[in-house]
């Protein structure tokens, strides 16, 4: 056994996925969040479908014999983060009660990089976040399809729990970004999951992310 005389703490990363192809509400909570993380001393990451050229995934399978997508866009630079990340939000806009269909199609896309580490999801921490222009748009409905995403891929889906954010942090926009700035429901329940959040990250955070020598 070698016992050094140092040991070093890596920070760890967190990787905030924006689902809108707007830069409105669902980016600014979720800079929010981000921002409430970095004081807590973790290093944060935006990354936004806006603008993004991002593929279907056609079921090819070229990844489970390659170990590599054979789609060569904007994935690839969301591959990367989502190794180096022991924390991911997936935040999104609801679209028909569910997800985007931007972030669906990078959740589908990951396909490829568990194909090429079967590990890569595994052990990371996460939580959602859902805005929808109703109040009761389907917020929730979008949640449960992060989480099961979470959940299929080995990850550990955090909620803020209960008395107001039982699955993760809803928000109310009524379709705009002026109205969820003043939506003080919605931060309140961002602030109890990131709360959840940033103590799982510091509990059960990778071990990757921590180093002796
Ligand atoms: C195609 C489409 C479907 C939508 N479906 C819903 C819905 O089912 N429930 C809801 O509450 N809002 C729905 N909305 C409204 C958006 O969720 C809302 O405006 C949200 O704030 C958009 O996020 P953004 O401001 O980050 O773009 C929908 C908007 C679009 C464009």
């Amino acid at each position: 056994m070698c016992i050094n005389k140092y040991w070093f703490v890596m920070v760890m990363i967190v990787l905030g996925i924006s689902g809108s192809p707007r830069q409105q509400a669902t980016e600014h909570v979720l800079t929010e969040a981000l921002k409430i993380l970095e004081k807590k001393g973790f290093e944060t990451r935006l990354w936004t479908v806006r603008g993004k050229d991002i593929g279907y995934c056609t079921h090819c399978d070229y990844c489970l014999v390659e170990k590599r997508c054979v789609l060569q866009d904007d994935m690839q630079e969301l591959y990367v983060h989502l190794t180096e990340a022991t924390g991911i939000i997936l935040a999104t806009p609801v679209y028909n009660g569910g997800v985007s269909a931007q972030l669906k199609a990078v959740m589908d896309r990951c396909r490829a990089a568990v194909a090429t580490d079967k590990n890569v999801l595994k052990g990371k921490i996460g939580m959602g976040i859902a805005v929808g222009g109703d109040r009761a748009g389907g917020q929730e409905l979008a949640l449960m399809q992060i989480h099961t995403f979470y959940i299929l891929n080995g990850m550990i889906p955090v909620s803020g729990g209960y008395f107001g954010a039982n699955v993760g942090a809803t928000f109310w926009s009524k379709d705009n970004l002026e109205e969820v700035k003043q939506d003080e429901e919605g931060f309140r329940s961002l602030k109890k999951t990131v709360k959840h959040f940033a103590q799982y990250l510091n509990d059960y955070g990778n071990i990757k992310g921590k180093t002796g020598t």
